[in-house]
Order: C-alpha cells, then sequence, then structure tokens
C-alpha cells in the first residue's frame, strides 16, 4: 500500500475540487444592489453593477475588515460602509475619501458567469472549463427552470454516487431494469457514465416501452468537478435533462440546486411545449429524489465491502482524486497532505477496496 493511494478528496467534509460553482439565483441579485455570499468556507460580495455586470470579490474590507456587502455599489464599483474606501470591479482602490493619494491596494475578484438562472463562480484564477452542462445539449440554446434548492446530511460527492449506484435502482426506485454503466473520462475534470443495457424483458413495463428503443434505455451521467452531475434519460424519441449542481457546506454537508433542461424551441408553440416538458422533467426528477431522503440523512459512507455492481462508485472516486484539490476556506491547492491528516480520519485506500472488490464479487 503506497500512501499515494489514499483517499484525499473524495467525501472530504474540507477539500473541494477547483471548479464552477453557483453563487446565487440571479434574480437574488439585483442592479446596484450587494449581497454577502458564503461559499466553500469563504466570505464573498457578490454585486450586480448598474449595468448590469456581477462581480464577486473577498467580502473583507483591506482597511479593517469590514464586510464590505453592507456597503452601496456605484456604477461598476463599491464602497465599504465603515470609512467609505471605493474598490472598482477589479478589485483595485480607487479612493480614499480623507487621503489624496490612492494606496496600492488589491483585493481578489474571481470570475463569474450566469447561465441556467444562476451565477456561478470560479473557484481559482483562470477558469479552465466552461460551464457545466449536459453533452446532447453542448450546442444548443437551452430552455431550464429552477427546481427545489436543498441541503443533504452528507458531502456531496457522496449525494453525487448515488446516480450511478446501479445496485439500489431496483431497491430503493423500483425502477424494473438492470442498469450497468460504462464510464468515459472526457478530461481531467468531466467523466460520463453511460447506460449499456436495454434489458427488463420480464417487466410488462419495459415491454410495452421497448419498441420505442433504438438503442439501450438512455440513462447517461455527467460529472463536472464530481459535485455537479447532469442526467440524460428517457426514449430515443424524448430526452430529459437535469443538471444537480452542488456545493459542500461546513460539516461535510451539502446545498444543491436543481436546474430542469431542454433545447429552445422556437415559437410560441415551441415555448408552450417547453413548458410542458419542463413539469415533466420535474416529475421525473422527483422521482428519483424521493427515495433516498432519509438514507442520506444518516449514511455514514464507507465502501467496506465492495461488490462488482459498485463499480461506477470506485470509478467515480478514483476520478474525483485525480483533480485539483483546494481547502476549505483559503481556496488554497491542497499537495501531499495525507500525513497526519486528522481532520478526516476516516481514509479508505482505493487500491485495497479496488482489490477487496475483485475478491469478493
Ligand atoms: S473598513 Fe472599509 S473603509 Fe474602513
Ligand atoms: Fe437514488
Amino acid at each position: 500500500m503506497t500512501e499515494a493511494s489514499q483517499l484525499e478528496i473524495f467525501n472530504h467534509p474540507q477539500r473541494f475540487i477547483e471548479g464552477w460553482y453557483w453563487l446565487l439565483r440571479s434574480p437574488e441579485l439585483k442592479r446596484g444592489k450587494v449581497k454577502a455570499v458564503s461559499l466553500l468556507g469563504r466570505d464573498l460580495a457578490v454585486y450586480r453593477t448598474t449595468e448590469g455586470k456581477v462581480v464577486a470579490m473577498d467580502a473583507h474590507c483591506p482597511h479593517m475588515g469590514a464586510h464590505l456587502a453592507e456597503g452601496k455599489v456605484e456604477k461598476d464599483s463599491i464602497r465599504c460602509f465603515f470609512h467609505n474606501w471605493k474598490f472598482t470591479a477589479d478589485g483595485r482602490c480607487e479612493e480614499i475619501p480623507c487621503l489624496s493619494k490612492k494606496l496600492p491596494l488589491q483585493l481578489t475578484t474571481w470570475p463569474v458567469k450566469e447561465a441556467y438562472g444562476l451565477i456561478w463562480l470560479w473557484t481559482g484564477s483562470e477558469p479552465t472549463q466552461p460551464l457545466p452542462f449536459a453533452p446532447e445539449l453542448e450546442v444548443e440554446i437551452v430552455d431550464f427552470s429552477l427546481s427545489k434548492r436543498f441541503i443533504k446530511d452528507c458531502h456531496p460527492n457522496v449525494v453525487m454516487v448515488n446516480a450511478i449506484d446501479a445496485h439500489h435502482f431496483n431497491t430503493v426506485h423500483n425502477f424494473p431494469v438492470a442498469i450497468a454503466f460504462k464510464a468515459e473520462t472526457i478530461n481531467q475534470n468531466v467523466i460520463t457514465f453511460n447506460n449499456t443495457t436495454r434489458g427488463g424483458g420480464e417487466s410488462w413495463l419495459i415491454r410495452l416501452i421497448q419498441p420505442f428503443y433504438r438503442e439501450a434505455g438512455t440513462y447517461n451521467m455527467c460529472y463536472w468537478f464530481g459535485s455537479t452531475g447532469t442526467v440524460t434519460l428517457g426514449p430515443d424519441f424524448l430526452h430529459f435533462y437535469i443538471m444537480f449542481a452542488l456545493r459542500l457546506l461546513e460539516n461535510g454537508k451539502t446545498e444543491g440546486e436543481t436546474i430542469l433542461m431542454t433545447k429552445r424551441r422556437a415559437g410560441l408553440q415551441g415555448w408552450l411545449f417547453n413548458r410542458l416538458i419542463l413539469w415533466a422533467t420535474k416529475l421525473v426528477g422527483n422521482y428519483f429524489a424521493k427515495g433516498d431522503t432519509q438514507i442520506f440523512k444518516t449514511i455514514k459512507f464507507n465502501l467496506k465491502t465492495p461488490i462488482r455492481a459498485d463499480q461506477s462508485i470506485i470509478e467515480f472516486m478514483h476520478h474525483v482524486e485525480q483533480q485539483k484539490a483546494l481547502a476549505w476556506e483559503t481556496w488554497e491547492e491542497v499537495k501531499e497532505t495525507h500525513h497526519n491528516d486528522v481532520s478526516n480520519p476516516v481514509q479508505p485506500n482505493i487500491a485495497n477496496i479496488t482489490t477487496r472488490m475483485m475478491e469478493k464479487i
């Protein structure tokens, strides 16, 4: 067993992967207004300029530490409430009312984008990935609606693996088909799991709908940064798309937004059709979200006894471990920290898990 094989990121309550995370719903931030947001342990002041552009910066004023969200937006700048120092959208101190000269102060600002009705922030200096999308919708203009915002009592990684926990589809969700996934790593931050089974001949439901499927019944997951997942599912003629965008909270908990999506369709008819599709997508999402609620309240995730059916979960864990991890609050890169790590006492060994799986199938 080498030290490098320890799990350092997956299910760790104080680590996350550098990437895009949602901050607020777009309508929650009006022009000329500022909000305090705590993201992944870091205090941010997020404001919308009078022109409508969103700015996210570290919250505490470099003068005396006041929270800038107590201040006021002035065109595309923000003025601290306490002693009225003024900062531009790129974080420079532009004005100190009682001083004739400027001080060379620089607040850290973060890349932001708006999509799917949400404001997103990249937790590094330059984004190296686009915003998450469902692969089939990559080149489409997307129509969307937001469903429920939710809290779960376990880590985002643990919530995410639920969607590829093929084993529990039958036991929890009474899903009549056996599902088997094929994993494909798209890049360092993105991995897909596509269902390969057609099966379910013994179920009357599947026999009924099978003529509509040319290929395997579509159930595809695409994961971004181990914490946002898009589900694509349905018969060949109509695919539903749901994005679960999760972020880590204190004590290893999860807060998430559910985004229902479909491709934009032209005209009033298209618009009406899409309302119907998005409503149906919501029902599909609820069906999957329902059965697991209790599990997430009490689980202490520890894959002690892996079997063949858990293979996709192990592949996901491997994928998470390959990514660039940042530390809660500081957002500094975490390197080689498992020595004497007391913040996460349960450090299962991924190589051991895989070996045990092979032995126990
Ligand atoms: S604390 Fe912000 S201006 Fe003094
Ligand atoms: Fe589930």
